[in-house]
């Protein structure tokens, strides 16, 4: 007999991408991290933090992250009760679950996308509605009008990297009856557009950011999110009180601060991300638009005896043995592609070297 929760017992856990011991020599594409390093601002907003040796750390944080979220509204214009700071986007993730979900009511989304809607909502024991994208990947039309609690639009979306318009995101939320919808905007800084308007012209919208992608802080787990005061206080009342230590604090709001640092690290990604487009092109891969950090590229259709999802496994195995990770997900519609996040210029050449050699 088990002692979990039936939901629990039942569910898979969330799979991770693969993350190397630190000093590995790796080239690691596979978890949509900057390859380049955060604003030279953050370190010592983290050394004065600690000026005084350790005896900051024996108190707690500041619940409010008050000088994480009045830099966040000063940078987007968004009054700082309308934005709430988490552990990273995924902890924003599973309080919206806290917040809005009774027993037996369902989310919605489109698929494929990320995964851990899925595995929150397993936890959950929630429902789940999801409508396939089309080849071109718009948004189903099943999602407009349906009666899910919770509906989740990842845009840029994961691991397509194709985005959606703010005027089909505002149409989207209008519809839902009763749902809130959260529009995952882990990647925007690398799109030329974003729909964080919606978070204070919309009351049912919340519009998710993150620092692991755009301001290279994946490993000091910090994300936002925006929405009316009235969703951002319910939030508030089931987060964590400490949600983010000390030093997250002052190095969420030192990176907001740089954002000539930010802009310059994101052109660059933005260029090497059409070299990698171009150049998996040139092997024959079928590329999806991109405008994340990061490509989804199908294998080339066969010449020869072995299918498109035998070549996407063979060259994820290839990258793999030569110290090249990227990620392959083994799931319906997505088993013949790679998806690659973009690195530095090197990096995209050695990864084009080595695929171009498993062409043969
Ligand atoms: C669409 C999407 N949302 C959220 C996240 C999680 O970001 P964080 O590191 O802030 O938890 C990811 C991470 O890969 C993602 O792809």
């Amino acid at each position: 007999m088990t002692l979990f929760r039936k939901s629990v017992e039942a569910m898979v856990g969330y799979v991770p991408g693969e993350q190397p011991k630190a000093g590995t020599k790796i080239i690691k594409l596979n978890t949509n991290e900057n390859p380049y390093p955060p604003s030279p601002a953050v370190l010592p907003a983290i050394q004065a933090e600690l000026q005084h040796g350790a005896e900051r750390l024996r108190l707690y944080s500041d619940p409010g992250a008050t000088a994480l979220r009045e830099a966040a509204s000063e940078l987007t214009g968004v009054p700082a009760n309308q934005v709430l700071h988490g552990n990273g986007s995924d902890e924003l993730l599973a309080l919206l679950f806290r917040a809005f979900l009774e027993p037996g009511e369902s989310i919605a989304y489109p698929y494929p996308t990320y995964v851990l809607y899925r595995t929150l909502a397993a936890a959950a024991g929630a429902g789940v509605q999801t409508f396939d994208f089309d080849t071109d990947f718009n948004l189903p039309q099943g999602l407009f009008g349906c009666d899910a609690k919770l509906v989740f639009v990842a845009t840029p979306n994961s691991p397509s990297g194709t985005q959606h318009s703010t005027d089909k995101l505002r149409e989207l939320a209008r519809s839902l009856k009763r749902g809130v919808l959260v529009v995952d905007e882990a990647y925007a800084a690398f799109s030329p557009t974003n729909a964080l308007e919606l978070a204070t012209s919309e009351p049912n919208v919340v519009v998710l950011r993150t620092f692991s992608k755009s301001h290279s802080l994946a490993g000091m787990r910090l994300g936002l999110a925006f929405a009316s005061p009235d969703i951002i206080a319910g939030l508030g009342k089931v987060k964590d009180s400490y949600n983010l230590d000390r030093l997250a604090i002052v190095a969420g709001a030192a990176s907001l601060k740089d954002t000539a640092w930010t802009q310059q690290n994101v052109a660059k990604v933005v260029k090497t991300r059409e070299r990698l487009i171009s150049g998996l092109r040139s092997l024959g891969y079928e590329v999806l638009p991109s405008s994340a950090n990061f490509v989804f590229a199908r294998a080339p259709i066969p010449g020869g005896g072995k299918s498109r999802v035998e070549l996407a496994r063979g060259a994820f195995e290839h990258l793999k043995a030569h110290g090249i990770l990227v990620r392959y997900f083994a799931e319906r519609l997505l088993d013949d592609g790679l998806r690659i996040t973009v690195g530095t210029d090197d990096e995209i050449e050695s990864l084009l070297s080595c695929l171009k050699d498993y062409a043969g």
